[in-house]
């Protein structure tokens, strides 16, 4: 298992080009299974989620060509298998994704229970129980959720929470049913938006996606589409929180919209001078200690929970106290007793943290645990005194295409072992 071997105290300084974002990428992947013609993808990231998803379509029996590094196209013809097992969902809970546009396109899906997460229970209820209204049989049985359907039926779906996932499920499940299905209380992440531009583009009838409320117009079938993923704002953000971090300068570049929300106030409020203008977002820190910075996640437009633990990372360097409070997902502080370890002064209090910034923190081996956990490990690496060991790299290259590059290029000391 890989390792990295981080030496602490660079000033970061340059241009960081940022990819094509994860979770716009996978449920367009998924997207790909609802038409029998080619969906031609650009600005795919190359990550190990990506790469996970691309080998359940094979089993699916969809047929993957890579014409360019980045370039993707993908189709579903003849089916092979409706089965998404547990030895890739347990690895990737975004899997779960396939499980909309095959019971949508073929009435039949299996899909693994996603089992234990690092980051609380996250359960798949709302998923499982909007395919009911939509007409679909849904059992679950010997660890799989079980689906059939002669055809959906477009319903009204309440979401008792925004699910991000779950409405990419419903929405792609929607688009081959009879009628209209319409989604309050949508999730309003711009990937969602993606999602939805990408399946219109295919010839699906949606409207209102990025808002809380959107309907579909069922259609009998989709064709092929040639799409651009969005650019990854968390990938993004967490440059510029290690721009922040280490006192340095560092400009974003990306093609497409990148959307930061409330990501770039809360820069702003390090004390940080954060210019954006066509295709970059450039902070600059000017040598100083970033102020801290309290914050309370919340489902888009609120403050991203995939950008909590790089903020926790911070505050523990600032110069005042800070309270981070999580309200998207219970337990996902696992990186707080890492951090710890290095020397970071954080006081748990249920779902929320109070974090007294230390001018230093201190090298030490570390253990990441899950995607944002382990980011905010190789943040806090960063600025440490000493050589950090960072354990079980593996969850950072989930969602981090080549970091410890693209950190390098800025002038960080990162070594893969
Ligand atoms: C997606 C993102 C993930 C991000 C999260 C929240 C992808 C591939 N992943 O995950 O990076 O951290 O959104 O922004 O896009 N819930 C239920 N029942 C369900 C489904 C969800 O109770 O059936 C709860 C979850 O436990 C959680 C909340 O809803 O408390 C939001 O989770 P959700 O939006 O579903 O997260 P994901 O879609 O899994």
């Amino acid at each position: 298992m890989d390792k990295f071997v981080v030496s602490g105290g660079a000033t970061l300084d340059g241009e960081v080009p940022i990819s094509g974002a994860k979770n716009a990428a996978l449920p367009i992947l998924a997207a790909s299974l609802l038409s029998p013609e080619p969906l031609q993808l650009a600005n795919l990231p190359d990550l190990r989620d990506v790469h996970t998803m691309l080998h359940l379509l094979r089993i699916l029996g969809a047929r993957v060509n890579g014409s360019a590094p980045g370039r993707t196209s993908v189709s579903l013809e003849d089916p092979e298998s409706f089965s998404a097992p547990y030895e890739l969902v347990r690895t990737m809970r975004a899997s779960l994704l396939v499980l909309g546009p095959l019971l949508g396109r073929f009435g039949r899906a299996d899909v693994s229970l996603p089992g234990g997460c690092a980051i609380g229970a996250r359960p798949v209820d709302i998923h499982v129980n909007a395919l009911r209204t939509m007409g679909a049989e849904v059992e679950i049985r010997g660890g799989y959720i079980s689906a059939r359907c002669c055809g959906l039926k477009g319903a009204r779906i309440d979401l008792p929470l925004p699910t991000v996932t779950g409405t990419e499920n419903i929405l792609m499940a929607a688009v081959l049913a009879e009628g209209e299905t319409v989604i309050e209380n949508a999730a309003r992440e711009p990937e969602v938006r993606d999602l939805a531009d990408c399946l219109n583009a295919m010839g699906a009838k949606v409207s209102g996606a990025g808002g809380s409320r959107i309907s579909v117009r069922g259609v009998k079938e989709l064709h092929g589409a040639s799409r651009a993923i969005l650019p990854d704002r968390i990938e993004a953000g967490t440059y510029l929180v290690a721009g922040a971090m280490t006192g340095g300068r560092v400009v974003a570049r990306f093609n497409g919209e990148l959307a930061l929300g409330e990501v770039v106030g809360a820069l702003r409020n390090t004390g940080a001078k954060v210019r954006r203008g066509e295709g970059f977002v450039e902070l600059d820190m000017r040598g100083r200690r970033p102020h801290s910075v309290n914050l309370v996640t919340a489902p888009w437009p609120g403050f991203p929970t995939d950008m909590q633990a790089q903020f926790t990372a911070l505050n523990a360097i600032a110069s005042e106290h800070a309270l981070v409070r999580e309200s998207v997902f219970e337990q996902r502080f696992m990186h707080v007793a890492e951090l710890k370890r290095m020397g970071a002064d954080i006081e748990p209090l249920g779902r929320e943290v109070l974090i007294r910034g230390v001018r230093k923190l201190q090298a030490a081996p570390v253990m990441a645990t899950d995607l944002r956990a382990s980011a905010s490990l190789v943040l806090a690496a960063l600025v440490a005194e000493g050589e950090t060991v960072i354990h079980r790299v593996y969850h950072v290259d989930r969602g981090y295409e080549r970091i410890e590059e693209k950190l390098n290029d800025l002038g960080a000391d990162i070594r893969r072992v």
